[in-house]
């Protein structure tokens, strides 16, 4: 594995305060633009290049300096040894103000309340529950999207298959199964469709450059975006006012579901939620839980149509362990195959590819200080495709796991983070991911559409630009 030692006080001899080895610049940085051009081309190529460079490197992104965190002890400091010294940093300010303060931003001891409050509607086994009971609503929207049958005349193909873009399909299927599995209604739904992508693209811009002025002068894209947000805010709100009145109706809890499920929620004093507070976690999950799950889903298809062999070892585990039934909470932990070809995927494509947090006072990252208000990016990136820790680290190889030393590689895979801000939605996002490709690969087979290429798109999070495929309806494995 790559030595990520740094150079500790003792071995320069001097006292820990005074040692401070900075950390080398990237080579490639522009006059005056420094690797902003290479961030903007090919943010992954300049992962990999850094992350091959050293443990900790430094970066320019015009005036202002990052740090590029990609050695395994460095990342374990910022995420969870050292994590009180750090916040989100500005792009969490940013979406403070149009999300609220939910438990994806809020900071300190607010933080540590809402996720306390939240862990136990997205527990293993509460999660499992709320995704196998989205089965029939996968089901549903494949029947409408990909069977041959539902299709406009002349949208499939003679021998039956029907072209779909599996990437826009997983997008829209993720939104409607966590707004459906947090309100249960499909007018909710239905309005969330409508103003999230809209939404989702705007904050992306936000984040990425946020000055306030570009936001308030009246272009049709920041009306466009003030509307959206206007109507995910009134959604929110709907939600939460039928959920109390359902649960005053039929006593608490009113329903099964995952919105239940957090309304009911206290707090170590007892206290409940606050209708604030349920509506900001309503918007964080709207946010946290869509891209990312569709994200990886529209990759696995891709992995999956490219070798039809894996495809169809993983429709007999499936038929072996369901015995051809509806899937069950329980099956999901015999899906042995399906869970390494995950794996293998949120290795190679993790959806929060770099994380960016930032100094709140000065620090130090090993050997080197880091100076208060400092960006530093965790490379997930490439930590992810450590050479020493994955073998041909850009193959996909989903039986590398069944050998894999987990002592050893842990620190080097971490698709859902590490610490206190350590993903919230995995049980929840790993169930629906396994429900949706049980319900494709047990009726459809996935091939790619020939002559077509699939790009990586790294911006909030990674995912493929398009995913066309030829879908063929079937009916046994
Ligand atoms: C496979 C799918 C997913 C992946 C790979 C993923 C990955 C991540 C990562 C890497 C973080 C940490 C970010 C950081 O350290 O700044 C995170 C945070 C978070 N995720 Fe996920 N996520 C997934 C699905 C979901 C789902 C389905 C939900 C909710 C329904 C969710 C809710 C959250 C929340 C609320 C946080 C913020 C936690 C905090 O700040 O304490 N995620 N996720």
């Amino acid at each position: 594995m790559t030595d990520h030692t740094t150079l500790s006080a003792a071995e320069c001899g001097a006292p820990e305060e005074q040692v401070d080895v900075p950390a080398p610049l990237l080579p490639g940085a522009w006059p005056l633009l420094g690797h902003a051009p290479a961030l903007l081309r090919d943010p992954l190529a300049l992962l990999v290049r850094a992350g091959r460079a050293a443990p900790l490197t430094r970066v320019r992104l015009g005036p202002a300096a990052a740090y590029v965190v990609t050695g395994p002890d460095l990342v374990h400091q910022v995420l969870v040894t050292d994590a009180a010294g750090y916040d989100k940093g500005f792009q969490f300010d940013v979406l403070r103000r149009l999300i609220g303060d939910g438990v994806g931003t809020s900071r300190g001891a607010k933080h540590r309340r809402n996720k306390r409050m939240l862990r136990p509607a997205f527990d293993r086994t509460a999660s499992r529950g709320h995704a196998v009971d989205m089965t029939p609503q996968i089901e549903h929207f494949l029947g409408a999207q990909w069977d041959p049958a539902s299709a406009p005349r002349g949208h499939a193909a003679p021998d039956g298959a029907r072209t779909v873009d599996a990437a826009v399909d997983m997008r829209v299927l993720s939104m409607r199964l966590i707004t459906r599995s947090m309100s249960g209604s499909e007018f909710a739904a239905d309005e969330v469709m409508r103003a999230l992508p809209g939404l989702l693209s705007g904050i992306g811009r936000r984040a990425l450059l946020p000055i306030r002025a570009l936001d308030l002068v009246p272009t049709p894209g920041n009306r466009r975006f003030d509307h959206s947000l206007r109507r995910v805010h009134a959604v929110a709100d709907d939600m939460v006012a039928r959920e109390r009145a359902r649960a005053a109706r039929q006593g608490s809890p009113g329903s099964a579901g995952l919105l239940a499920a957090l309304l009911a929620a206290v707090d170590e004093e007892g206290a409940g939620m606050t209708d604030a507070q349920a509506h900001d976690e309503i918007m964080t999950l709207l946010l946290a839980g869509t891209e990312t799950t569709a994200g990886v889903l529209a990759w696995c298809l891709h992995v999956l149509a490219r070798d039809s062999e894996l495809q169809q070892r993983l429709r007999l585990e499936i038929a072996e362990v369901t015995g051809g039934k509806r899937l069950e909470p329980a099956d999901l932990r015999g899906l042995e195959l399906a869970e390494r070809v995950v794996k293998e995927v949120l290795r190679l494509y993790p959806p929060g590819w770099l994380v960016g947090r930032r100094a709140v006072q000065e620090t130090r990252l090993g050997a080197t200080r880091i100076p208060a208000g400092s960006q530093v990016l965790v490379n997930f990136y490439a930590l992810q495709r450590d050479p020493g820790a994955f073998p041909d680290p850009d193959a996909f190889d989903p039986d590398r796991w069944k050998s894999m030393d987990m002592a050893a590689a842990g620190p080097y895979y971490l698709p859902f983070g590490s610490g206190p801000r350590v993903c919230l939605g995995e049980s929840y996002g790993m169930a629906e991911i396994f429900c949706t490709l049980c319900a494709i690969l047990a009726g459809y087979r996935i091939e790619p559409v020939p002559g077509t290429v699939v790009r990586p798109v790294a911006r909030t999070t990674l995912h493929p630009d398009t995913v066309p495929l030829r879908v063929t309806r079937i009916s046994g494995p």
